[in-house]
């Protein structure tokens, strides 16, 4: 296939950077198919209420935006910009919140949105940050969980898919700020597969 027809294909690597992205780990048809679901599960839970969703840019946003039009209820909706301290891929807990939350959160039904959860050092910083601020409910819904990787055990109510402990691009997740447009989860594969 040449490239102008892999492009159109829709189905080939695209988005730059020097790594080769490996094979789909989570095709774009399974990811819509439990954004559905995950959508449905928060639309029950929340009946009758008004949820805040937080989404944690950046690697959130797609997810964020594909789970919001599956939730059947008068949401609504901020972000939060945080960085981790440490190496590019390894999480130091230590995070800083780099853009915070437009809005107040006390007394209000938080439900943070997150790409990723590796040690779960990030999520459980923010938690901590965030119950500081006494909201009136405090859920985490998550794209993807790494199986086996956590050193701190965080309390996940809504988990999109477990994964194995490999690293992964696409659905706004990045490598070096690339591949986050892929449609699909993707390894970031060293042996070109
Ligand atoms: P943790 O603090 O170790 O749980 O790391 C969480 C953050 O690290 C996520 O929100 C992502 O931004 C990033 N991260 C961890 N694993 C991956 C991965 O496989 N691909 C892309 N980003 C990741
Ligand atoms: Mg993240």
């Amino acid at each position: 296939m040449d490239d102008d027809a892999q492009a159109r294909s829709g189905t080939v690597v695209h988005g730059g950077g020097d790594d080769a992205v490996g094979r789909t780990l989570v095709s774009s048809d399974d990811l819509a198919a439990r954004v559905a679901e995950l959508g449905r599960q928060i639309t029950t839970d929340y009946s009758g209420r008004r949820p805040l969703l937080i989404g944690v840019l950046k690697g959130a946003l797609v997810f964020m935006a594909d789970l919001v039009r599956c939730v059947d209820l008068p949401l609504e909706i901020d972000f939060m910009t945080v960085s981790s301290y440490g190496s590019a891929n390894k999480s130091s807990g230590v995070v800083r919140i780099v853009q915070d939350l437009d809005g107040d959160i006390a007394g209000r039904d938080v439900l943070v949105v997150e790409d990723i959860i590796d040690s779960g050092l990030t999520i459980s910083y923010l938690l901590k940050a965030l119950a500081a601020r006494a909201p009136a409910s405090l859920e985490v819904c998550t794209l993807l969980i790494k199986e086996g990787r956590q050193k701190v055990e965080p309390d996940i109510r809504y988990v999109g898919f477990r994964i194995p402990d490999e690293y992964v691009v696409g659905y706004g997740l990045d490598a070096d700020q690339c591949h986050r447009n892929l449609p699909d989860v993707r390894t970031l594969g060293q042996e070109g597969t």
